[in-house]
């Protein structure tokens, strides 16, 4: 249940009951994966990000493929139209929740960040690259985290936000990250979303995107 439900349900409860119990009571015969997915056509048709992220890894976690999920996504058109599927899609493509791309290349030279010893250690930093903003916090001579810049609230770019060092916080409504885990830390983190973590790998001393 959502944190906006419970709130109502606790400040509200004449109104929030019924609503409530139609979300428990509403799906009996519909198996958890069909469940899902037809959540991901409702949140891509009302153009909820959020709802997308919790149901997209849901699906798939109940045991639809990748595949299926695209298809979710592609049925919403008639009422999402184009822009909402489109940035579906991409909200999709960042949790890698999507089919590959046939010829897409995982590793090449464009994959790499940069040379490990010019990141600061435990330190935020920033990579520019043409399919958008990376923060790089490296954690020892072999180790980093790297996460998408995108603000996982809304679509604002984290490398234009307050740098702490090992914590960013977004200049458009003031959530902070903890750049060791990705965990938002307030305010009132509770069921916020955290940062986009890209998979890297060190290469002869240079960082370098594998996923
Ligand atoms: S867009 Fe970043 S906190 Fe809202």
């Amino acid at each position: 249940m959502s944190k906006a439900l419970r709130y109502l349900g606790a400040v509200r409860p004449e109104a929030a009951t019924h609503l409530l119990s139609f979300y428990k009571h509403s799906v009996k015969a519909l198996d958890e994966k069909t469940r899902c997915l037809i959540q991901i056509v409702t949140k891509v048709s009302v153009g909820t990000e959020r709802g997308l992220r919790q149901y997209a890894p849901k699906a798939l976690k109940a045991g639809a493929s990748k595949e299926e999920i695209l298809d979710a996504v592609m049925m919403a058109f008639p009422a999402a139209g184009l822009n909402k599927m489109l940035d579906a899609i991409e909200v999709l493509i960042d949790l890698d929740l999507l089919p590959e791309a046939p010829g897409s290349t995982k590793e090449t030279g464009d994959n790499r960040l940069g040379s490990m010893a010019d990141f600061p250690l435990n330190k935020m930093a920033c990579v520019h690259k043409p399919d958008g903003d990376l923060i790089v916090f490296r954690t020892g001579p072999e180790t980093a985290r790297v996460y998408l810049s995108r603000c996982p609230h809304s679509k604002t770019t984290l490398c234009k936000g307050v740098n702490h060092g090992d914590r960013v916080e977004c200049r458009m409504h003031n959530w902070v990250f903890d750049l060791a885990s990705g965990r938002c830390l307030g305010p009132d983190p509770e069921g916020k979303p955290g940062l986009i973590e890209v998979k890297v790998k060190v290469e002869g001393g240079q960082l370098v995107r594998v996923g």
